[in-house]
């Protein structure tokens, strides 16, 4: 595997998900797969899960594993082509890549939507540089619209949980004060339903996502219709995807937190948030502490995630 940005990038889901069954029986078995192979880790944005699960999966498979906080400790970096660096960014990443590139065997790169270009948002303009002038294989580890790691913990999380061949799965837009990227929910619907859970979409007008995400799922604007029989209750914010509101806040709602009035619609599901979430806008404190919340073995396997990327990377070195 040279790139790891989205779900077909992974190959077959099945066997993927065997996989990571595999690992987590037992994530030490390929202790020297990695020994004397390097994951560099960089990071434009803020992560606790990410950072720690995927320098956790490397070093169960024996990896060296350094991890650069680009805006803070290293040099501004420009991402642009063509701007006159007269500001704060002191290097441009044509040259930073190559010369990261040098010291690493896999590199794994975090760089959110910026959310006030959609076309350079959507053309992944940071990590699609990494892809093409590294000569290294390329994790996102949450582009501007995707996030696959994630996405796959989620699956993993639903196969082990589920109760049913094809679960009902809902994801729901749930208020957040912040304009947040459509990665997640992106990602998600596209993984969904490449799994072939029936996935129902659920959010206020105006949230619509990229239809090439959601292609195959259900849009129900009503959100307590969305629950009734639900097995899994996906909860996320995002901002606007549609023009002219890309980017935008268009609802702090508090009617969408998931609470348990709303929980209580379900076919008694489990509730899922990629985290962190705010409480009491996302999700009320009962419902995320009930013990239908899973959202504690959803990010625990972020290292299980990890760990089977970085493998099949390793594999095709
Ligand atoms: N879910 C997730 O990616 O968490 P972090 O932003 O903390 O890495």
């Amino acid at each position: 595997m040279k790139k790891f940005t989205c779900v077909d990038d992974i190959g077959s889901l099945s066997q993927a998900l065997a996989e990571a069954k595999m690992i987590k029986a037992d994530r030490y078995a390929l202790t020297d797969l990695g020994r004397n192979r390097t994951l560099l880790m960089l990071f434009f944005n803020s992560s606790l899960r990410t950072r720690l699960s995927t320098q956790k999966a490397a070093m169960n498979l024996g990896m060296n594993v350094m991890v650069l906080d680009v805006n803070q400790g290293a040099w501004k970096l420009e991402t642009e082509r063509g701007v006159v660096m007269d500001g704060d960014k002191a290097e441009h990443l044509l040259e930073a890549i190559p010369v990261m590139a040098s010291y690493a065997d896999i590199i794994g790169v975090r760089s959110f939507a910026g959310l006030t270009d959609k076309k350079a948002d959507y053309e992944e303009r940071v990590l699609s540089q990494f892809i093409q002038y590294s000569g290294r294989p390329v994790i996102s580890m949450e582009a501007a619209t995707r996030h696959p790691l994630q996405s796959f913990a989620d699956l993993i999380t639903i196969e082990e949980y589920k109760r049913t061949e094809r679960p009902k799965v809902v994801l729901t837009w749930a208020p957040h004060p912040k304009a947040l990227p459509q990665a997640v929910p992106n990602s998600f619907a596209e993984w969904a339903v490449a799994a072939g859970y029936e996935l129902t979409i659920t959010h206020p007008h105006g949230y619509e996502l990229d239809s090439s995400f959601t292609a195959g799922a259900k849009i129900e604007y009503d959100q307590d219709k969305a629950f009734e029989g639900a097995d899994f209750i996906y909860a996320k914010n995002w901002s606007a995807y549609a023009d002219p509101n890309y980017g935008k806040v268009l609802s702090t709602d508090r009617s969408w937190t998931v609470d348990s009035r709303k929980m209580a619609l379900t076919n008694d599901a489990y509730f899922m948030h990629c985290l962190p979430v705010r409480r009491n806008m996302i999700v009320t404190d009962d419902v995320i502490e009930s013990e239908r919340s899973i959202v504690i073995p959803e990010a625990a396997n972020r290292e299980i995630s990890a760990q089977t990327v970085l493998m099949k990377m390793l594999n095709a070195l």
